[in-house]
């Protein structure tokens, strides 16, 4: 037999090196190389064939799902929590991620489900006080305050738990893992061992995940393909709205949004988040222009705020909040092109209000006109929204589900809108709808 030689293989890009080297060279990823010792997998054992099986005879098992005990979190899971399934929770330190999961222990406890709360971080009295500041009532929950994977296994297999909740999955290491706790490999080794525990033994697991600098979960980016849903935990730290919204699930539409206000005991949900943002909304000024955004299947009205200023520097500032940087570039420059609007030399501040982050292209009318009114110092009035993509010959493009907008528009008492006239179609009676072709055209009715 001849000797097999060992060598390291990155486990992110598979390169190969005969040494160990801290920093895989070819794709950067620290701590990423594994010893593995030149030997292929076993192979299969003979007379054992794969089972194929006839379409039509699978039979389809519906999944049997419960409440999570909270109707915002139901929603961004896609309507309730799935047995079985693995469901990786990230976020920004501080935002909230430990007070939710102890909450969602205590509803799931209280509705007589099995939960286990097992956390790295926090002893079990630091658990019991933050427990106590939210008012949980869940004597049988039970807590672990453990790191090793080992323990948490037996844990797991000691009881039939319903729900175990891990906080963090970066605290739990694995003594067989040969290297260091939080690294790459015992992240997404130990996610392997809880996935198949939920899987065989029918546990839904939530774990939680601290975001590194990069944005990622955990680091690895292999952690979201091996779970069954990805949520992220967003929101301004200094401003008590907290968003969860589904990146990736299995079981329900992604980019669905749940809504939170923090609150001096825990979270608690708001069925109104367009109201709490436009709270504090300065009767009409020059500068800001309500949005009414979607978000999943969520309108939420947002206030787009813009300051310019005379520069005092060679380049002028460009600061977004909330807003994509890129995305105000291509709006200032339509808007330098199209409305002949002198922007160079003037500083350019741009916040959304609430520390709400907005993807969708549908705020692009909102901004321009909201840099076009603080040009002009101009305050477009109270009573009136504005939503539409906007393209680079500075046309005005339709959106998706503008009659979700229209009726949010209404809900929170808006008089006007001003809109793609693509979606001039879905107006409701009680909105003045001013439809517009391009940029030019929207100004034109706001002046
Ligand atoms: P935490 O859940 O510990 O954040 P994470 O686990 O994501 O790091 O929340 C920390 C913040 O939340 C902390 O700054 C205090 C605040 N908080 C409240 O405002 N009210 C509460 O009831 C609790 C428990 C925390
Ligand atoms: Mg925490």
């Amino acid at each position: 037999v001849a000797k097999s030689k060992a060598f390291y293989v990155c486990e992110s890009c598979a390169y190969q090196t005969p040494k160990w080297l801290g920093q895989c060279p070819a794709c950067g990823t620290w701590g990423s190389l594994n010893l593995t010792n030149g030997t292929t997998r076993k192979a299969a054992p003979p007379g054992e064939a794969p089972k194929m099986t006839r379409y039509a005879n699978v039979a389809v098992e519906s999944a049997a799902r419960y409440t999570s005990g909270s109707n915002e979190l139901d929603r961004v899971l896609g309507g309730g929590l799935v047995p079985g399934s693995l469901l990786l929770i990230g976020g920004d330190p501080g935002i909230g991620k430990s007070t939710l999961m102890l909450q969602v222990a205590g509803h799931l406890q209280s509705l007589g489900k099995k939960v286990i709360y097992i956390s790295g971080e926090e002893s079990l009295s630091q658990i019991k006080m933050r427990g106590e500041r939210l008012g949980l009532s869940a004597d049988d929950l039970m807590l672990l305050a453990e790191t090793s994977y080992e323990m948490v296994e037996q844990a797991l297999e000691s009881d039939s738990f319903d729900v175990a909740l891990v906080d963090s999955i970066q605290t739990i290491c694995s003594a067989n893992i040969p290297s260091a706790a939080g690294s790459v490999t015992q992240v997404r080794e130990v996610t392997t061992k809880l996935l198949h525990i939920a899987k065989t033994r029918g546990t839904t697991i939530f774990l939680v995940g601290h975001i590194t600098k990069e944005g990622a979960i955990a680091g690895p980016k292999t952690l979201e393909h091996m779970v069954d849903g990805v949520f992220y935990f967003e929101g301004d730290k200094y401003h008590s709205l907290r968003l969860i919204r589904s990146q990736k699930n299995r079981f329900g539409p992604a980019q669905e949004l749940g809504i939170f206000q923090m609150e001096s005991t825990g979270l608690k949900e708001v069925p109104n988040p367009s109201k709490v943002l436009l709270e504090q909304r300065p009767e009409a000024s020059a500068g800001s222009v309500v949005v009414p955004t979607v978000e999943g299947s969520r309108p939420l009205m947002v206030e787009v705020q813009v300051l310019l200023s005379n520069s005092t520097y060679a380049s002028p500032r460009r600061v977004t909040m909330g807003v994509d940087s890129n995305r105000l570039a291509l709006i200032m420059a339509v808007l330098e092109k199209k409305a002949g609007l002198q922007l160079q030399g003037l500083d350019v501040f741009v916040n959304v209000v609430g520390g709400i982050a907005i993807q969708e292209p549908a705020i692009d009318l909102g901004l321009a006109l909201a840099i076009y009114s603080s040009f002009r110092n101009l305050n477009l009035g109270s009573d009136i929204a504005v939503f539409g993509e906007l393209g680079l010959a500075g046309e005005v493009r339709s959106v998706s589900q503008a009659g979700l907008r229209m009726k949010e528009c209404v809900n929170l008492g808006f008089k006007r809108v001003v809109g793609p006239k693509g979606n001039a179609g879905d107006a409701l009676d009680e909105l003045e709808v001013r439809g517009v072709t391009s940029l030019v055209d929207a100004l034109e009715y706001v002046l």
